[in-house]
């Protein structure tokens, strides 16, 4: 029951220097041109990912190109289900709010597209607009909570599955998609309730408030009160790191392991961006 740091796989940098954020949660990395990575300082930004679950960068500038390269140099890009891309660059979500914008992304805690079958992996996000203060995005470690649930609670989670869904989350903000090629379906998937990292080993609760909707096994009620146990459990701030974006930053984070949330306080001032994302496996 208690809170452990992640092991630390790649400290002897070389290319790179690595600043955390706090112990559980963030690095901010130092001494990166992310338009023109070599393998060698590639092989340390991973290294860091993997050790700190999202990484941060400042002073970037990043053509979509140079982006959906540094995406690729993860895996596959994504194209999301529901949400706008640059025109040309289907890969490339924007992220945009201003004085006319009902709802924003992110605006809660959540692991990017969770109901797709093989979900992001992570996600790369490069803001070149923000506000004069606030537009902050948090991030908790799902190991870290993982990690403090009891023996008890851990077995009983073992063998569980959770349905995610999305119609709820984008069809009131997006709609279906022009063109969209899964005919403007919703996609839904069922996930274990705690997956295990493909590259650390290390277990991670795997359910999230914006698109885990039950778990499967339980009654209504069950399914309700343990998710609500669990969402509240992983608010806990100490998992919890916290970004202050500037122009030109850039945030990479691993939705195997980690959730965000994109506080909207800022209306009716302009924070703008693009992300891609990478396919990830099916969550096991
Ligand atoms: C998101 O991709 O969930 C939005 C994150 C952000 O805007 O900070």
């Amino acid at each position: 029951m208690s809170t452990t740091t992640p092991p630390r796989l790649g400290s002897d940098y070389r290319r790179i220097t690595v600043d955390p954020t706090t112990p559980i949660i963030g690095a901010e990395v130092t001494g990166v041109d992310l338009g023109a990575v070599d393998d060698e300082t590639w092989t340390e930004i991973e290294h860091a990912f993997s050790d700190h679950l999202v990484v941060f960068f400042r002073d970037q500038h990043l053509t979509p190109e140079r982006h959906m390269a540094l995406g690729r140099r993860l895996g596959e890009l994504h194209v999301h289900p529901a949400a706008p891309s640059l025109a040309g660059y289907p890969e490339v979500m924007v992220i945009h709010a201003d004085e006319r914008s009902k709802v924003v992304a992110g605006n809660g805690w959540h692991t990017d597209v969770s109901c797709d079958e093989r979900p992001p992996l992570g996600t790369i996000l490069y803001l070149t607009r923000t506000p004069s203060s606030g537009g902050d995005t948090m991030f908790a470690s799902m190991y870290a909570a993982y990690d403090d649930l009891s023996d008890t609670m851990k077995a009983f989670l073992a063998p569980l599955q959770a349905e995610h869904a999305s119609r709820h989350v984008y069809a009131g903000r997006y709609g279906s998609k022009e063109g969209d090629s899964r005919d403007g379906s919703f996609p839904e998937a069922i996930h274990p309730v705690v997956r295990t990292h493909p590259v650390t080993g290390r277990r991670a609760l795997y359910v999230n408030r914006a698109f885990t909707t039950r778990i499967l096994g339980l009654s209504a009620t069950e399914s309700r009160a343990l998710l609500d146990l669990l969402f509240a459990h992983q608010e806990n701030p100490k998992y919890q790191c916290r970004f202050r974006w500037q122009p030109n930053s850039v945030a990479m984070w691993d939705n195997r392991c980690a959730q965000h949330f994109a506080i909207w306080d800022y209306f009716p001032e302009v924070r703008s961006g693009v992300r891609v994302s990478v396919i990830g496996d099916r969550p096991s």
